[in-house]
């Protein structure tokens, strides 16, 4: 029913071609997952979100549970109905959330304890409750209940917290019962690869059917992310997926797909898209800038998403007037060119030319100008 398939590793690099089924459909990797927070990619119908190639949509468990709460999704279909999307969903297990963005979380043990970033009530969630959510969600994949901490930190507090993940991670596999969905573990271990590589051998004696190395783009330089995933993707099993969380601008996507990483996701299409910030091959455009006032042309050439073929002077004069289309358009765009330069990834892996293919983009987005 779930499957992983390595399809092809370019002769070059360590860059990998695959497949995932599922039973909502098979997915074409490397990919790029839209986030969908609260049950909605922001500014986007599930038609937009599908036009632009998305494959699978990330949702969240901390949100979900705060707000409707995940009785109500279940009582009404469960996400994928709740929401109109019925091909995969991913769900994060609200480790990272707890970290980033609840307020006083306090974390022991048993789980974190924190006030909601709603309405300031007090939650705990803990490894097994963080499962039940997932569960009740109904998502395809969902992801361990780990210990995310502030880099930097000193060795000892992040080997505490990678130990406490693996403990965590453990308790979430023995509490899963749900047949229809899978579930991934996360590797943590900070900027220190030795630990990386220790986390890396101890998840992997659990057998997760996938794994994601979490706890980076938390402030790092990307070099040092670059670093830590190459350390850490051969100690990886080259028969499962791996993801990248939370990650990234198109440049790290390339740089960690070069290193043998298979799944993104990032709000920054969405997020920048609302905020007028266009990505090109040439580097992003500023949308609001005038000099794309009479300019014909459209944001990219060649991309398939709908209404791609807008001016560049429409969609500025769409921000100036404060449109709300402006947005939307943008946010489809910029998820459409993730889509494009994961397709062109693929390709370029299956002829063994992704370095040829990264070094053009890079070279691209480096001379671009906004
Ligand atoms: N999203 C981005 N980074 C992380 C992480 O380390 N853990 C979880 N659960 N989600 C993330």
């Amino acid at each position: 029913m779930f499957r992983y398939e390595l399809l092809h590793v370019d002769q070059n690099c360590g860059a990998r071609l695959g497949r995932l089924h599922t039973p909502r459909g098979v997915i074409e990797l490397p990919t790029f997952m839209p986030v969908g927070t609260c049950g909605t990619v922001k500014g986007m119908t599930t038609d937009m979100v599908e036009a632009t190639g998305s494959q699978i949509l990330l949702g969240n468990t901390y949100h979900l549970h705060l707000r409707p709460g995940e009785s109500v999704v279940k009582e009404l279909g469960g996400l994928h109905k709740f929401m109109g999307w019925d091909k995969p969903i991913l769900t994060d297990s609200g480790g990272f959330q707890v970290f980033s963005l609840a307020q006083r979380t306090v974390v022991d043990e048993q789980g974190a304890t924190f006030r909601s970033h709603i309405d300031g009530s007090k939650i705990t969630i803990t490894p097994e409750i963080s499962v039940q959510i997932q569960q009740d969600l109904g998502s395809d994949i969902a992801m361990v209940f780990d210990h995310v901490i502030e880099l930097p930190s000193s060795r000892e507090k992040v080997k505490d917290a990678m130990d406490r993940s693996i403990r965590w991670a453990e308790r979430c596999r023995d509490a899963h019962t749900l047949e229809s969905q899978v579930q991934f573990g996360i590797l943590q271990g900070g900027l220190d690869e030795s630990l990386r590589i220790e986390c890396a051998k101890e998840l992997r004696q659990l057998d997760f059917p996938g794994y994601a190395i979490g706890g980076l783009s938390v402030g790092e330089p990307p070099p040092e992310m670059y670093r830590i995933i190459e350390a850490t993707t051969p100690h990886m099993p080259e028969d499962r997926p791996r993801y990248l969380m939370g990650v990234g601008r198109p440049e790290d996507l390339l740089q960690a797909v070069l290193r043998g990483v298979d799944m993104f996701d990032c709000v920054m299409p969405t997020r920048n898209g609302r905020n007028a910030m266009a990505f090109t091959d040439d580097g992003f455009l500023k949308m609001k800038n005038a000099i794309h006032e009479r300019d014909p042309r459209p944001i990219q050439a060649g991309m398939h998403t709908p209404h791609a073929e807008l001016s560049r002077g429409y969609i500025r004069h769409l921000f100036m007037a404060k449109e709300m289309l402006a947005g939307m358009l943008v946010s489809m765009h910029n998820i459409g060119y993730y889509q494009r330069l994961m397709t062109q990834a693929r390709e370029a892996i299956a002829a063994d030319r992704f370095l040829d293919f990264f070094e053009e983009r890079m070279a691209g987005w480096a001379g671009g100008k906004s």
